[in-house]
């Protein structure tokens, strides 16, 4: 049997089996704690609504509007912590209100349910984080530009199929994550706007015979607009959970796909970056080992994304209305998002301690890499291209890889790779502008 606090228990003392109870709390109540602030903010701005519509008087408002602000401060203190003796952090404000109002107490729950409740907390988790992810992509696209000025005259092997292609910069291969960083910035702003409406006041997911104010409760909490719909309310938990994580992937790919490059670069066989040893971790074995472990962890994280994304599309195969499967979406959500601000915000610091060797790139340039530039050289004395293209493939290239960059003029190309254009769409993104 269990003593724990139930909401929905009554007067009954309805006794539960502990061990069942605390399967179906799973790791709730742990989850909660990243809610729980979110939970309050919505709770007060319930109270407003109940008390807009004679619910509650003026009076019974502000004691429990100070009631909660004192609870948000405590647990901010870590004064008031979310144990296992509550079900849910939904329980714990109403107990808690309970325990210091009394009667008043059971009054802040009128006309709402744990389903909208739920809800709504962790859609104010999902955009405040989103708006700090996007700050933090912003900052890396930022840093990553930084970084490719730095490098528009550090020549560099392009590969295609893992092969030797033709000479690029060093710039040229940066500015193509601060691009994708940029746009997928711009993914996170839509994505923000998609989920930006208010569940609360939908309740279970039918309504209730009240005259809720919701669009005053949503504008409070500021979203943009009210979630009308509350089966449709119910139904987008888990969908929205996945366009999130969705969006982050989006991002993740980038620093996946980047920590691979460095990967690479960094073997003795390339040797073309080295990391500063902050940034690098030992061997408890090989004393000559240095290891890029932070560039594979960043790397794995988009796996661990991934899964997330899995677990809630394979959750969601419900039919319509709050099922407490839903319950289980949880943990991926916050874990797919927590992981993604924590890769990100490292994310400048592992820029900052790359060194390129700029004499491994260069010896790495063969001059056959240089052998487009010869057909294209001959393309330009009125050959036609397919026939410069057997001339080249018989000779030897007498262009340079410098010369080869500096004739890369269209825009993207190495000598004109549009640095200033992507720093201009990076500005009206602050601006919440589109990008183009
Ligand atoms: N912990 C629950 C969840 O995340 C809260 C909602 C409970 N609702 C219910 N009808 N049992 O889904």
């Amino acid at each position: 049997m269990t003593n724990k606090n139930y909401l929905w228990s009554g007067d009954d003392n309805q006794s539960i089996d502990a061990e069942l109870m605390d399967f179906m709390a799973g790791n709730d109540i742990k989850l909660d704690r990243y809610l729980f602030i979110y939970d309050i903010v919505a709770s007060q701005a319930h109270i407003g609504g109940l008390k807009t519509i004679g619910i509650l008087t003026s009076d019974e408002y502000k004691k429990l509007h100070d009631c909660m602000a004192v609870l948000k401060d405590l647990y901010q203190k870590g004064e008031f912590v979310l144990d296992n003796s509550y079900e849910d952090g939904h329980s714990a404000i109403e107990f808690y209100l309970t325990e210091k109002l009394g009667d008043l107490g059971k009054k802040a729950h009128t006309g709402r349910s744990r389903n909208d409740q739920v809800l709504t907390c962790s859609r104010l988790f999902q955009k405040d984080n989103l708006q700090h992810i996007q700050k933090l992509c912003k900052t890396l696209a930022q840093s990553v530009l930084n970084l490719a000025q730095q490098h528009t005259q550090t020549a560099m092997p392009g590969y295609t199929h893992l092969q030797r292609a033709m000479p690029n910069t060093v710039a040229s291969w940066l500015a193509g994550f601060a691009e994708s960083l940029i746009d997928d910035a711009y993914i996170l702003s839509s994505t923000i706007d998609y989920i930006d409406c208010s569940p609360l006041g939908t309740a279970a997911g039918f309504g209730v015979p009240l005259d809720l104010p919701r669009e005053q409760v949503a504008k409070e909490l500021g979203f943009a607009r009210v979630q009308i719909n509350p089966v449709y309310a119910q139904n987008s938990r888990g969908k929205f959970d996945l366009v999130v994580l969705q969006s982050l992937y989006q991002v993740m790919l980038n620093i996946r796909r980047f920590s691979w490059d460095l990967s690479l670069y960094m073997t003795a066989e390339f040797g073309f970056v080295s990391l500063n040893k902050s940034h690098t971790t030992g061997s408890s074995i090989m004393p000559n080992k240095s290891n890029p472990d932070v560039v594979e962890l960043m790397r794995a994280s988009l796996s661990v994304l991934e899964g997330a994304m899995a677990q809630i599309q394979a959750l969601i195969s419900l039919p319509s209305g709050y099922q407490r499967d839903l319950q289980m979406s949880k943990e991926p959500m916050i874990k797919g998002v927590l992981l993604t601000k924590q890769v990100l915000k490292l994310m400048p610091g592992l820029i900052k301690a790359l060194n390129f060797n700029k004499e491994k790139m260069q010896q790495a340039i063969s001059p056959d890499m240089m052998a487009t530039d010869q057909a294209l050289a001959h393309v330009k004395a009125g050959t036609s291209f397919r026939d410069a293209y057997g001339q080249a493939k018989t000779e030897v290239s007498q262009i340079t890889a410098q010369e080869s960059l500096n004739n890369r003029i269209s825009l993207g190309g190495a000598a004109n790779l549009g640095l200033d254009v992507l720093q201009k769409r990076l500005r009206k993104l602050d601006k919440r502008l589109l990008p183009y």
